[in-house]
């Protein structure tokens, strides 16, 4: 660790050495320098993928996805009832209808089957999420998209280099959607990227967060590489419409520098969560998510369900307050189901295109696992630098479940 950097939970190497390059450049933007195209090369290279295109957020990522898939107003995106809202806001941003699949009970990941019953004639895109760093079933939601001539978007926000059968997740779909935000594996504030082997969509989605350049490749995100010709008075610059979703270069050198550990950030999350998995071993109400046979999970949080209600007559809220008591820390519930946010029952959607949206209605009751999970769910935290403070946290879990293991059952 840098000497003059005290933020342990945070620098682990090269971060602010990179800091100072940038600034002593004249470049901080994409549109010149070099820290973007560095990222996303070595992101591409550790996935085994041609394209990498870093963006500012791991929504902008989703958004310019789904315009690059294609989707246009009306049409219709398929995404699991358990996630996080912005799989829906991107899906609006992009004028389309969203469509929810339920999730299966033991993973919380998006159910194939669901998916398959809501395709329809109008379906342009799915959204499959690894929620908490588990991958979903990606074999069957491939096959219906194929099928279906439907793209895959995979959101892989909570999750880096978890495998599925054997595959790197991020290398199954159409493209992938990272998010470098400030809890995630690689965090530079804010920050994402997407991966794909297909240069039109790398293309694609690079214009689409880069204003529309017409300059913009597959794989160069610098539009003032040839300055004769960048400020030539007759040059025309835009042939589409785009967002400016780029990052910045201080950001994107952040972003490489805990690249460059991701394999030590990786191995922290996952012993953190089998040491708290351990203490849940014998523990009849914490249910950790299921990890299928050949699948491997990332831990960007142990989720759990918590049958604590039934099975002791303890409240989820009663056994946080007791967890925090004893020491614990970070514990969260999972996000309301997307559809019963206020947002969206409020229909505040209808007014940015009353012709898409003024007939759409969600309801409780349309994915009844998700809904029924969702508020049984616990997360705990995975994101700890030192390994002796997340057995302190699980032996503060260990107090707890024993404190209410002479509690007689409800
Ligand atoms: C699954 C998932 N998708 C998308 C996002 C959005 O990423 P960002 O916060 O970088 O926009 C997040 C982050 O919270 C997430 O967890």
């Amino acid at each position: 660790m840098n000497k003059r950097l005290k933020n342990p939970s945070k620098y682990l190497g090269n971060e602010l050495t990179y800091l100072e390059k940038v600034l002593q450049t004249e470049s901080w933007s994409a549109t010149s320098g070099n820290w973007n195209q560095t990222l996303e090369k070595a992101f591409a290279k550790k996935f085994g993928i041609k394209y990498a295109v870093a963006f500012n957020s791991g929504t902008s990522t989703l958004h310019a996805a789904l315009v690059a898939a294609g989707v246009q107003p009306g049409d219709e995106v398929i995404s699991p009832a358990l996630t996080v809202f912005m799989n829906t806001s991107a899906t609006i941003h992009a004028n389309a209808i969203p469509v929810y699949a339920d999730i299966s009970r033991k993973t919380f990941t998006i159910d194939p089957a669901d998916v398959e019953r809501k395709i329809t004639q109008k379906t342009k895109a799915i959204i499959t999420v690894s929620l908490y760093g588990l991958p979903p079933n990606m074999d069957p939601i491939m096959a219906i998209a194929k099928k279906n001539n439907i793209i895959v978007i995979e959101d892989n926000a909570q999750c880096f280099l978890s495998t599925y059968n054997g595959r790197l997740t991020g290398t199954i779909g159409h493209m992938a959607s990272y998010s470098f935000e400030n809890t995630k594996h690689i965090s530079c504030g804010e920050g994402g990227i997407i991966i794909t082997d297909n240069p039109v969509y790398a293309e694609s989605v690079r214009k689409i967060g880069g204003h529309g350049f017409k300059n913009l490749k597959a794989d160069e995100g610098r539009v003032r590489l040839k300055q004769d010709i960048f400020q030539n008075p007759h040059y025309k610059r835009h042939d589409i419409l785009g967002w400016n979703y780029r990052l910045s270069e201080f950001n994107a050198a952040i972003a490489l520098a805990q690249l460059e550990k991701i394999e030590a950030l990786l191995e922290l999350r996952i012993k953190s969560a089998e040491i708290f998995k351990q203490v849940m071993a014998n523990c009849n109400y914490l249910i950790p998510q299921e990890v299928p046979d050949n699948y491997t999970h990332s831990y960007y949080t142990l989720g759990v369900v918590y049958e604590g209600e039934a099975r002791i007559g303890v409240p989820w809220e009663e056994f946080r307050k007791e967890y925090i008591k004893a020491g614990g820390d970070g514990v969260y519930g999972a996000w309301s189901v997307p559809y019963l946010e206020p947002v969206m029952t409020q229909r505040q959607f209808v007014e940015r295109c009353p012709a898409i949206y003024k007939t759409l209605r969600y309801r409780e009751g349309l994915c009844p696992v998700a809904e029924s999970v969702q508020p049984k769910i616990m997360q705990f935290k995975t994101n700890y630098r030192d390994i002796s403070l997340a057995k302190k946290k699980a032996a503060a879990l260990h107090r707890v479940i024993k404190k209410f293991s002479k509690k007689k059952p409800a």
